[in-house]
């Protein structure tokens, strides 16, 4: 039976390497035998765990920040929350908790059948779409935990005028790194002032201007905002690929179709496409400082009240810290929306 060791290796042979971002996609979107496609990733059995799989705040929060979005649209009509890459449905269902409205619809975009079936669980009256495209026409909200770290990245390494990018080839059947001279740089040409002048390694991430276009698109003819909340940084470059394999880093490279492969997420290149398909933005603010504006700590207090035991009142805030914490994800990850051209500022942000 074939694998993606095979499919990438029977690639590489046919060209004698392939670009990094050629390696992750078939690694996670293979049709047949992709991460994404067929792995069940979420959860102390899978590889990882996401924010809102840790405490229910996270998922309330949210839709706290929403139902106040909605009443500043003043919002008398059908519209619909999006949740991009939805995982086990856990966040949109501690979203719909919060939402008091009869003119709600819920909606997935997600790849992974495991979690699709997940996600019908949680909320069985949702709807799901593949792309964005497909959705009905309607005001709507689009939430995306961890998903903009999703899509593949291509890397590149600059000396003045001297572009290489980092393509991966075989060595002893392993397969390892290498890189080759860019020739055509005018596929960079469009993002010449924004990429580092000199670097060991700077990142590009084509798919994400893919999706926020498509997402401006949407939100300019129908009206709405985003919230994506993702590890990443600003102002800054360098090598962020990584992979997580049963809760542990290991080698980005080695476990194709076995490991979760990320990137972080370059938020000044979010705030750049925002600015390029015409829509407002706000922030990023670090995920700790979005949580505390908007009432976490409040909602910790009266969750706590509802508790006898003195020990699940510490596990709740252990869980809270998780997300909150500076040495947790509270630094790391950062919060940043982009709406329609309006006047409204959403909570949360400076
Ligand atoms: C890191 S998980 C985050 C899950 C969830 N948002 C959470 O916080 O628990 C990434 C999610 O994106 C989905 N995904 C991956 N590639 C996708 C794509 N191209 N389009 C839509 N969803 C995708 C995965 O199946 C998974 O549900």
């Amino acid at each position: 039976m074939k694998n993606i060791k095979d499919i990438i290796k029977e690639n590489i042979k046919k060209r004698g390497e392939i670009s990094l971002s050629e390696f992750i996609d078939i690694a996670m979107n293979e049709p047949n035998y992709g991460y994404y496609i067929k792995q069940k990733p979420i959860g102390s059995k899978g590889d990882f765990i996401t924010a809102p799989e840790i405490s229910q705040i996270f998922g309330e929060i949210i839709g706290i920040w929403i139902q106040d979005y909605i009443q500043k649209l003043s919002l008398n009509k059908d519209f619909q929350i999006i949740d991009l890459g939805g995982g086990r449905g856990t966040l949109l269902k501690d979203i719909s908790k919060v939402i008091n409205n009869k003119n709600v619809n819920y909606i997935f975009i997600d790849i992974n059948s495991n979690l699709i079936e997940e996600q019908r669980k949680s909320i069985p009256n949702c709807k799901h779409f593949k792309n964005i495209s497909e959705i009905p026409n309607q005001p709507s909200i689009f939430v995306g935990n961890e998903f903009l770290d999703v899509f593949p990245i291509k890397q590149f390494k600059r000396k003045g005028d001297v572009f290489e990018e980092v393509f991966i080839t075989l060595k002893n059947d392993n397969f390892i790194f290498c890189t080759k001279k860019l020739e055509d740089i005018s596929s960079l040409q469009d993002i010449n002032n924004y990429i580092p002048k000199e670097a060991d390694f700077f990142e590009i991430n084509t798919k994400i201007e893919e999706k926020i276009s498509e997402i401006a698109k949407f939100i300019n003819n129908n009206g709405g905002i985003s919230l994506f909340i993702d590890y990443g940084y600003t102002n800054s470059y360098g090598n962020s690929l990584q992979a997580i394999k049963k809760h542990k880093f290991v080698d980005p490279i080695s476990f194709p179709g076995e490991s979760d492969i990320t990137s972080h997420v370059n938020f000044s290149h979010i705030i750049y496409l925002a600015k390029k398909y015409n829509l407002n933005y706000f922030g990023p603010v670090p995920q700790r400082d979005f949580f505390l504006r908007m009432g976490a700590k409040l909602r910790l207090q009266s969750l706590k009240e509802t508790l006898k035991n003195n020990k699940d009142k510490k596990n709740l805030e252990n869980d809270l810290n998780r997300i909150i914490g500076k040495e947790e994800m509270g630094l790391l990850f950062k919060v940043i929306s982009l709406s329609e051209k309006n006047k409204l500022i959403p909570e949360g942000f400076d």
